[in-house]
């Protein structure tokens, strides 16, 4: 029996409720497989703590967070606390503490799912992001001077060392070695001079190394405008930190929608816990009412198990998303359905149960 400890920081708005359904199918798979269990230890972390602590986590949050196995975590951010305060004192800092440089987002249209795109086919999206995640535009390098006054300047300064380079973009050509793709690289190095042009001298350095995989470069307003004319174009993505945020929403949006979407926060080394979320946010407007989408919280539970190395658990999770998708009875109200947020997620564990079976 192998006993998993995973920290769970439900966070703010749906994220409780989305996490909930994510930790309903991991109980599942562990039923399932009974040499697997999963031991899980909450954290209060974020907004309300925030309200009643004056800080988003603990001091020695990060201490407490450094031996588990992995981290699940929900949605950051609400009303009432100043965005970059919300998400730089607790999302961003596990980012970065843990060394989480590599952000994983598949953008893939499964069956079933809702592509507002004409004449597309559906295996024509099908890519996989990999995001810098440990500076670039999120450095928060920077500076606010002469506040409140006429000659009042900020700067935010992007920061792109030579290893954080090297390191995310090495990781995309192993990725699309493995998997034989071709690897899209997209900046923007007719306007950010040094940055840009210098993320591009990288690309091709490393590129060298890897003869075998087709490499394509575009700058990112192209990038944006082929990602919905002729999506089948990006196979594995590598791109800067804020480029992939911005470009997975657009993606998110091309396969079934943000409910749908997923993140996987990766230290390689393995040093650090690694993080699993979905990428939309605490989605205020719909919170506490059993609206929100669980399924990109579960497609990152799916994450998580890959992650853990039981990458065919990983696949049937995605597997019972894709039927209930197919199937298209038990869906909550983004995707045009009138289920409640639980509701998919007892469907999802349900149809675990018989994919399972039927796998043998
Ligand atoms: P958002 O992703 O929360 O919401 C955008 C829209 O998508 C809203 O209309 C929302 O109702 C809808 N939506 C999002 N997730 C959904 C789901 N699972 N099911 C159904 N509908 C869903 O983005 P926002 O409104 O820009 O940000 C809200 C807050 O979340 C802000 O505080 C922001 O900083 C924070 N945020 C946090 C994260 C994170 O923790 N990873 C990510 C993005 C935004
Ligand atoms: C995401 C989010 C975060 C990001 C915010 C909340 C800081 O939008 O994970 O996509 O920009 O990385
Ligand atoms: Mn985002």
């Amino acid at each position: 029996m192998t006993i998993y400890k995973i920290a769970v920081i439900p966070g703010d708005g749906i994220g409780p409720e989305v996490l909930q359904e994510g930790i309903k199918v991991l109980n599942r798979m562990a039923e399932l497989d009974h040499s697997l269990q999963f031991e899980y230890t909450y954290f209060p972390w974020g907004c309300e703590y925030y309200a009643k602590h004056g800080v988003m986590m603990d001091e020695d949050g990060i201490e407490q967070l450094k031996n588990f196995d992995a981290i699940y975590l929900g949605a950051v951010g609400y009303p009432g606390v100043p965005d970059h305060i919300s998400l730089w004192d607790l999302l961003l800092k596990i980012r970065k503490s843990f060394d989480q440089y590599i952000n994983i987002r598949p953008i893939q249209l499964l069956k079933g799912a809702y592509c507002p795109l004409k004449d597309v086919k559906r295996e024509e999206v099908n890519m996989l992001f990999i995001r810098e995640n440990s500076e670039g535009e999120y450095a928060g390098a920077g500076d606010w001077l002469y506040k409140g006054q006429e000659n009042e300047v900020v700067l935010q300064t992007g920061v792109f060392s030579r290893k954080g380079t090297e390191r995310v973009i090495r990781y995309a050509f192993e990725t699309a070695r493995r998997e034989g793709k071709s690897l899209t690289s997209i900046s923007k190095g007719n306007a950010l001079n040094y940055s840009m042009v210098f993320w591009d001298q990288i690309f091709a350095e490393v590129s060298k190394e890897y003869p075998d995989v087709k490499t394509v470069s575009y700058l990112v307003d192209a990038a944006a405008m082929l990602m919905i004319t002729d999506p089948k174009r990006f196979e594995v993505v590598v791109t800067s930190n804020l480029f992939v945020d911005i470009l997975t929403d657009l993606g998110a949006a091309l396969a079934g929608g943000i409910g749908l979407a997923a993140g996987a926060n990766i230290n390689p080394e393995r040093t650090f816990p690694s993080m699993f979320e979905p990428i939309h946010g605490s989605a205020p407007d719909i919170a506490g009412k059993g609206l929100a989408n669980p399924l990109a919280a579960i497609w990152s539970a799916s994450q998580l198990l890959d992650f853990l190395g039981y990458e065919q658990y990983g696949k049937l999770v995605l597997s019972a998303i894709e039927e209930l998708l197919v199937e298209g009875k038990v869906l909550t109200p983004d995707m045009k359905g009138t289920a409640t947020t639980s509701e998919v997620g007892d469907r999802i564990a349900e149809l675990l149960q018989s994919l399972a079976i039927v796998k043998g």
